[in-house]
């Protein structure tokens, strides 16, 4: 089952992907993750990720691609996989399809968690992130047992730099611009499946598995 997720910044695509890896047992492959780790530990990818995360913007597709290509590549991917945040460009897209059409493979489903810009902006403002363990709260829709407190590693919470309102605001056009256009590609592919992401978290889940047909 190899299936993507598509949405806006903010619309649930990691919360929704996290609940799918754990329900299917397959890995969830998170591009954010995968940077926001990279600048954690100071690496050449992270100094450079940053500068464009920082400013709302997209990291250059050759940063991306070729780093998404080993990961699903790798052994435990075989049954599967949920990616979170790639592709967001038609070239991340067709670059993904020639990769995997080499192995004989193709993505299975597109899901787009759809959710207003307006009501976005509302919940990036709420969202915390463990600084350790990278686990993503809501203070209004996914609190913590104790304020301010990781539940699952007992982390401090922290507002991602990218989540101040004015860069959020840049994330999002640069979604329409860049990322938006990806849900034609797939419709076209046959695969675009489209949930309503304004529903509470459960409610999402459940019409997500159900297209999976689980
Ligand atoms: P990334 O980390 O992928 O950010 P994003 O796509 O902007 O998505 P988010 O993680 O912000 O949101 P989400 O949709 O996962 O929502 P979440 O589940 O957390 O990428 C960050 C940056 O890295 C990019 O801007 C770019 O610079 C770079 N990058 C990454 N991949 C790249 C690529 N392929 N190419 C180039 N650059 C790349 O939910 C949000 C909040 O809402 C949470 O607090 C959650 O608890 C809450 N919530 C979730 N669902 C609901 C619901 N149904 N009701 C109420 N609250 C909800």
């Amino acid at each position: 089952m190899k299936i993507i997720m598509l949405g806006a910044p903010g619309a649930g695509k990691g919360t929704q992907a996290k609940k799918i890896a754990a329900k299917f047992s397959i890995p969830h492959i998170s591009t954010g993750d995968i940077f926001r780790a990279n600048i954690k530990n100071g690496t050449e990818l992270g100094k450079k990720a940053k500068t464009y995360m920082d400013q709302g913007l997209l990291v250059p597709d050759e940063l991306v691609v070729d780093l998404v290509v080993d990961r699903v590549n790798q052994e435990d991917c075989r049954d599967g996989y949920v990616l979170d945040g790639f592709p967001r460009t038609i070239p991340q897209a067709e670059a993904l399809d020639k990769a995997l059409a080499e192995l004989g493979q193709k993505v299975d489903y597109a899901i787009d968690v759809d959710v207003p810009d307006e009501n976005i902006i509302r919940r990036m403002g709420g969202r915390r992130a463990c600084v350790t363990c990278g686990a993503t709260y809501h203070l209004e829709y996914a609190p913590t047992e104790k304020d301010g407190i990781c539940d699952t590693c007992g982390g401090g919470l922290i507002l991602r730099d990218d989540d101040k309102p004015e860069t959020v605001k840049k994330r999002l056009s640069v979604y329409h611009e860049q990322t938006q256009p990806l849900i034609d590609y797939y419709t076209n592919a046959g695969i675009l499946k489209t949930v309503d992401g304004t529903a509470d978290i459960e409610d999402v889940f459940r019409a997500i598995v159900e297209i999976l047909g689980a």
